[in-house]
């Protein structure tokens, strides 16, 4: 089977994408999912959140330009199954050198056929940087699906309105008609609040089951993680955080199983006619 690619996007900043990408992906990988992140945030905060330094010449830039192989730039995290295509600041300058290639929308596609027909990733999870440019748009039309990670906040369903607009549009066009939304995750719930639920509760009227029930919660312990190199599942196991993003990965491989699974026999049409009482010549 080839690997699933998703993109976590959201053009927003700061409403989980690395956090979620870096925290399911241990948690599939904790399962016995082989996982690639694909760090495409020039910032590299997913890199440094599995504890790897920023490189120069190690991410996909080189690749994206023809100059290195996808497969020298791939490297293994402290996690077993998890393995990571670093970023570095140059990853900035695709936005610039890009647009000016062929096919410029499908760099990344191109770049990740190989990898994603070969049978050494499960998944490969594209942390996209907080804008719709040239980055995230390939990651777009590379992608199966985009998994969006929403702040519990006022402007939360804007934010998101923009997105669906945007994947409306990328599905209509042919950059990519199969993107599909893997699902929409709500972060940095807090229960106690109002707002929390008031905007989970609109999200939902609006998204209805795609949204996860899973939602993960504010907590220090996730945000503190990163600065140790290291997914919250590693430094604090069983804080809420932690918990949340395990859960978050069960609730990824129940959707990947209903998807999976055959579907169910077509319903039979009109009952069968009533048995000939007439009995058969002869
Ligand atoms: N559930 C959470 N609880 C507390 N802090 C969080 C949580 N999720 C993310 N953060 C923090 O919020 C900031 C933004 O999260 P991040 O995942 O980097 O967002 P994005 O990639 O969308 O910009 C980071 O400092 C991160 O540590
Ligand atoms: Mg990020």
């Amino acid at each position: 089977m080839p690997a699933r690619i998703i993109a976590l996007a959201n053009q927003k900043g700061g409403v989980g994408k690395t956090t979620t990408t870096v925290n399911l992906a241990a948690g599939l990988a904790e399962r016995g999912r082989r996982v690639l992140i694909l760090d495409f945030d020039p910032q590299a905060n997913a890199t440094s959140g599995v504890g790897l330094p920023k490189t120069d010449g190690v991410s996909l830039y080189p690749v994206l330009l023809g100059e290195r192989r996808i497969e020298d730039v791939i490297a293994d995290t402290a996690i077993p199954r998890l393995s990571i295509i670093p970023a570095e600041v140059n990853l900035a300058g695709a936005e610039v050198d890009v647009p000016q290639m062929d096919r410029y929308l499908h760099k990344l596609a191109d770049a990740l056929r190989p990898l994603a027909e070969s049978d050494r990733f499960d998944l490969i999870f594209v942390d996209c940087p907080p804008s719709l440019g040239i980055l995230t748009m390939n990651a777009l039309t590379a992608s199966d699906a985009i998994l969006l990670p929403i702040q519990c906040e006022y402007y939360a369903l804007e934010g998101l309105s923009v997105m669906i607009r945007l994947i409306e549009r990328i599905r209509g066009s042919e950059a990519n008609p199969r993107l599909e939304i893997e699902g929409i995750l709500m972060t940095m719930y807090d229960q106690r609040t109002n707002l929390s639920n008031q905007v989970v509760q609109q999200v939902v009227e609006h998204f209805g089951d795609k949204v996860y029930e899973t939602m993960i919660p504010r907590s220090v312990r996730v945000s503190e993680a990163p600065s140790y190199g290291q997914p919250v599942l590693l430094y604090d196991r069983n804080c809420t955080g932690a918990t949340s993003y395990r859960q978050l990965a069960k609730e990824f491989l129940k959707r990947e199983a209903a998807r999976n699974a055959p579907a169910a026999p077509p319903a039979p049409e009109a009952p069968p006619p009533a048995a000939d009482t007439t009995p058969a010549a002869g």
